[in-house]
């Protein structure tokens, strides 16, 4: 039935894996149908489209946290305010990826749970306690029976990336104690709609949340919101404090009402806004078409800046080849000399002059632009200009 209240508004064409980084361009790649769906009875946005966990997740999964210091800063952050506010025994991550979060509390009061076995491997090494496992109730069952109950679980950019959330918080409501908090975030559902940031969906993001849609998901499982942060991280992020509706000694911040009464005003509850957002993301792609193919008539040289998955949406959307966005650079190893997904561009490291050769500068990790522009200081001195399509495609 709920299959029934799924309303589609957005196919953003044929798509390959988005972390499916390969040596060799293969020109037949196996791809499918990136469309995106609004659920008009829980409010969720999702893609149709699943891949099963064990093709994206697996032991070569290239994307690291620690790639830019304003994850890891955001992550360190959260960490002093978790010891301080919360003060828990044992905390507990789900992805914990590389370890950018865990690695500022003690070994004894962490765990991470890391199914990608390459990152697993670097928390173990630096031993810290890691599940190389999915997040499910088979391993809430195993962690139960080993550590009893959590006072804290904390979750960033992963939950969002599970097909069945019904068997995640099932999961989590096993290990969470009675007074226990679980933290969640990932990229705003309002962000990306205000922001035109269609490059949020690829086939990892399942998933894009709201306050909204996260309030009637947790409803069912005893938990509800009683905090809520808007975070700069990935474009505009939601962190969700969360707790069980039975336990009255946490009090409801007014931030809960007032990020839900900010997207129902902008209409998140409502099909329509969907519609205006395909609007708005076709215009998108052929204004960034226009820029770029007016700039290649110019003769000027295009590089992308981070390889990020979004791009890989963006590059397969607007059907980008090397004839126009000659190559990305990007400074994550697994990605270096590889080509992008579904593209014959190549991905060169990362060095310090690299822009050099270049004149403009397509921004495919603008989520990270402070960061970037920061370091980019001397290209930007030096008369060289950024492309970037959000809000809207544009040169900066
Ligand atoms: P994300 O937007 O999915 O988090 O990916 C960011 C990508 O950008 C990741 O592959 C690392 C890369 N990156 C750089 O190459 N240089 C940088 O300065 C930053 C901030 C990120």
């Amino acid at each position: 039935t709920i299959q029934l209240m799924n309303k589609f508004f957005l196919n953003l064409g044929k798509q390959p894996l988005a972390n499916n980084y390969q040596k060799k361009f293969l020109k037949k790649q196996v791809k499918y149908n990136l469309k995106l769906y609004f659920n008009s009875k829980t409010k969720l946005v999702s893609i149709s489209k699943r891949i099963p966990s064990e093709k994206m997740f697996n032991n070569k999964y290239p994307y690291k946290s620690s790639m830019s210091v304003t994850m890891k800063n955001s992550f360190k952050i959260l960490s002093k305010e978790i010891k301080n506010k919360f003060n828990p025994n044992l905390l507990l991550e789900i992805g914990s990826n590389d370890g950018t979060l865990i690695s500022n509390f003690k070994r004894n009061q962490v765990i991470g749970i890391e199914p990608c076995k390459n990152l697993a491997q670097i928390t173990k090494k630096m031993k810290y306690q890691t599940y190389a496992s999915y997040w499910n109730f088979n391993l809430a069952k195993k962690i139960k029976k080993k550590h009893k109950q959590l006072d804290l679980l904390y979750s960033a950019n992963t939950l969002t990336h599970i097909s069945d959330l019904s068997d995640v918080f099932k999961s989590i409501n096993h290990v969470l104690s009675k007074n226990g908090v679980l933290i969640i975030e990932d990229p705003s559902l309002l962000e990306c709609i205000k922001k035109n940031s269609y490059d949020q969906f690829y086939n990892e993001h399942i998933y894009l949340f709201s306050a909204i849609s996260v309030e009637i998901l947790l409803k069912k499982f005893d938990l509800q919101i009683f905090d809520i942060k808007n975070l700069k991280t990935h474009g505009g992020s939601l962190r969700y404090y969360i707790k069980r509706i039975s336990n009255e000694n946490i009090k409801i911040s007014k931030s809960v009402k007032k990020q839900i009464h900010k997207e129902k005003k902008f209409g998140l509850d409502k099909f329509s806004i969907y519609k205006k957002f395909t609007i708005n993301i076709k215009k998108s792609k052929s204004k960034l078409i226009k820029i770029l193919k007016r700039l290649i008539k110019q003769k000027k040289r295009i590089i992308g800046y981070g390889a990020t998955a979004k791009a890989v949406t963006i590059m397969n959307y607007c059907n980008i080849d090397s004839n126009i966005i000659r190559n990305f650079t990007d400074t994550t190893p697994d990605k270096i000399n590889n080509y992008m997904p579904g593209r014959n561009i190549k991905i060169l490291k990362y060095k310090k002059d690299i822009l050099k050769k270049y004149d403009y500068v397509f921004l495919g990790a603008w989520n990270f632009k402070d960061e970037i522009f920061k370091k980019e200081r001397e290209f930007i001195k030096n008369g060289g200009k950024f492309i970037t399509h959000v809000p809207k495609p544009k040169i900066i």
